[in-house]
């Protein structure tokens, strides 16, 4: 973990702010565009946040949080409780949505996804490539950072309020793109699947936060393996594999324990996992908050 300070925190919309995290000591670890943390949060939550500051800059960070009403305690701590001043460890940063270098650019956010997308915006601007950017929210005061963007990107950013304009058609986007742009969209889940109704798979680069409705089968009981501890964790039918592990005294980060953000990862020795996640499991890793095993028995480096 990182050590940092909460420097500032900003409204930025309704019901968001924006926090600058400061470098307690030395500097932090460097990022790219798409990547997210993991807050720690007082009160115990582990809680995970994209990156939307400058990766430039190595002594802060910027995350920004929506009060979620439906909160299980991180939005909520953060926006009732969290003062400047007070100490806070994060994680390294990770990345599951990264910038696909590509001839032309199209971001398309929804609300708070606006978060990893700023950054993209930036970059692929500042690499020279034509980049533009669809921002879709209630209304512009429940939209975070709009002033920003126009001040930085003018015409190039097309805000779009939903309670006053309807949803954009994505199909007819879709129809007029050049072949060459790739889309990254970052939103709520009715955006994401319409963008993926919309846009050829191979050009379209997303972020969920909030897993897909899938249906498992109930998951049977497996064993876990635990290679450097020595020590073997009985993992019953209906409990997942993060909440055997902490019970056995091996605790693992876990933001949002819906297969989206990747904070329970672990290395597999051997054995094969049952992948649940809505990440994309690089081989010989998984994520322990959903997934299973399809062996009676995997062997993890922990
Ligand atoms: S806790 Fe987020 S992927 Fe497991």
């Amino acid at each position: 973990m990182q050590q940092t300070v909460v420097e500032h925190i900003e409204p930025v919309a309704q019901d968001v702010v924006a926090l600058t995290l400061r470098a307690r000591d030395g500097h932090l670890a460097p990022w790219e565009p798409g990547a997210h943390i993991d807050l720690e949060l007082p009160n115990w939550l582990t809680r995970p946040y994209s990156l939307c500051g400058d990766p430039a800059d190595r002594d802060t960070y910027r995350v920004a949080v929506r009060h979620d009403p439906l909160s299980r305690g991180g939005s909520e701590y953060v926006h009732r409780f969290l003062r400047t001043g007070r100490p806070l460890a994060v994680s390294a940063p990770r990345n599951h949505f990264p910038l696909v270098p590509a001839p032309a650019h199209l971001f398309l956010a929804g609300g708070i996804g606006i978060t990893p997308l700023l950054p993209m915006l930036r970059a692929a601007r500042a690499a020279g490539r034509p980049a533009t950017l669809l921002y879709t929210g209630r209304s512009a005061r429940t939209m975070p950072f709009v002033d920003e963007l126009r001040r930085a990107h003018g015409d190039r950013v097309r805000v779009v309020e939903t309670e006053r304009q309807g949803r954009p058609d994505l199909t007819a986007l879709a129809a007029a793109l050049d072949p060459d742009t790739h889309v990254h969209c970052c939103g709520p889940a009715p955006m994401l699947a319409a963008a993926d109704a919309a846009f050829p798979a191979d050009r379209l680069h997303t972020e969920r936060f909030q897993p897909t409705e899938r249906a498992f089968g109930p998951g049977t009981a497996f064993e876990a393996h635990c290679a450097r501890s020595g020590d073997t964790v009985a993992v019953p039918a209906g409990t997942s594999l993060l909440d055997a592990l902490a019970d056995a005294g091996h605790p693992l980060p876990s933001g949002c324990r819906e297969g989206v953000c990747g904070s329970c990862e672990v290395t597999v020795l051997d054995g094969e996992p049952e992948h649940r996640d809505d990440i994309g499991a690089a081989r010989g890793r998984m994520y322990t908050c959903v997934s299973r095993a399809l062996t009676p028995r995997l062997v993890l480096d922990l």
